[in-house]
């Protein structure tokens, strides 16, 4: 595995490997990897020539007291598991370099990032937007892998990839969560032990949502009130937003009649957890639900 630096170094090693017909698959991470990052590796590996994974924490999608500075980092550690993937290269670019003084181009995929996440913050999707156009305008993948984890992420990165003609497919990969059903996530070691109990407040909530629903529930309200329940009862837990959502709009919606997103913020102690599942009343097909885990993978 080769890691690059320098933006030049990588916009030419991935111009080359197309010049020569490889397909480029690529998975930007902020990087404190764990299994939900290298089950998007290994598709990309599937389906690409060459796998790029990108890390980046970039400072443009933090609050300014959010945890930035905290945000773990492992860059060896992260090298060691992505060698053993066999990733091709590993992008590391320098925060001075994608965003020098003077800097000033944002993106905006309004609407759908006011929604959700981007009530309580604002800041965070013109952040991630600019970031992975910046990204992929470097590599230039033929394909880019995101997890359903962060599914307000991945609608908003496919309308923008639509929106401004990108050459690049979308890909998306199912929530991995610990055998508990926690999702896997990098800020889960800001948990303490009893945290880290409680934190199974989220992927309960959804659970029993998802059990109402396949009992034939249909009111929004009525879901939403349960999973509110579940979460009040546990003293570490304070909801941010509990919603039912359509999948393509993130519009809430009263009565379930087609797909929906039931999705989650959930504050555990100081540390703002997500999580989701899709749920079709049509057969009450669920994708990415807590209780497909990793083991056994
Ligand atoms: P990060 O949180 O490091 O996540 C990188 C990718 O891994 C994202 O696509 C995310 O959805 C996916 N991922 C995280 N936890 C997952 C899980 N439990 N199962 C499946 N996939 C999971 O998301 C970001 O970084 C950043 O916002 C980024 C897109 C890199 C832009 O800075």
């Amino acid at each position: 595995m080769r890691t690059i630096r320098s933006i030049a170094e990588m916009k030419s090693v991935t111009r080359e490997a197309r010049a020569r017909g490889r397909t480029v698959g690529m998975v930007p991470t902020m990087g404190f990897l764990h299994e939900g990052h290298l089950s998007l590796v290994r598709e990309s590996k599937r389906r690409s020539d060459i796998t790029v994974v990108s890390i980046f924490v970039n400072p443009i999608q933090f609050g300014p007291k959010e945890d930035f500075r905290k945000y773990p980092r492992d860059t060896d550690r992260d090298a060691a598991m992505l060698e053993k993937e066999g990733v091709d290269l590993l992008f590391c670019p320098d925060a001075g370099e994608m965003y020098p003084q003077g800097y000033r181009t944002f993106v905006e995929v309004p609407d759908l990032q006011d929604k959700l996440c981007g009530r309580s913050r604002p800041w965070h999707f013109r952040g991630v937007g600019t970031v992975v156009l910046k990204l992929f305008e470097i590599v230039r993948p033929d394909y880019a892998f995101f997890g359903q984890k962060d599914a307000q992420q991945v609608l908003i990165i496919k309308r923008m990839a639509a929106d401004l003609d990108l050459d690049v497919s979308i890909e998306v990969g199912p929530i991995i969560r610990e055998s508990d059903g926690l999702a896997l996530s990098s800020r889960n070691v800001y948990l303490d032990p009893q945290e880290r109990q409680a934190a199974l407040v989220l992927s309960r909530s959804l659970e029993s949502a998802r059990g109402v629903l396949i009992k034939g529930e249909r009111r929004a309200k009525a879901v939403i009130r349960g999973m509110r329940e579940i979460i009040a009862k546990e003293p570490l837990a304070r909801g941010d937003y509990i919603v039912l959502v359509r999948p393509d709009t993130l519009e809430p919606v009263e009565r379930v009649d087609g797909e929906i997103l039931v999705a989650l913020a959930v504050f555990i102690g100081r540390t703002r957890l997500i999580d989701n599942i899709l749920f079709d009343p049509a057969g009450a097909a669920i994708s990415s639900g807590p209780s497909k885990t990793r083991k056994g993978r």
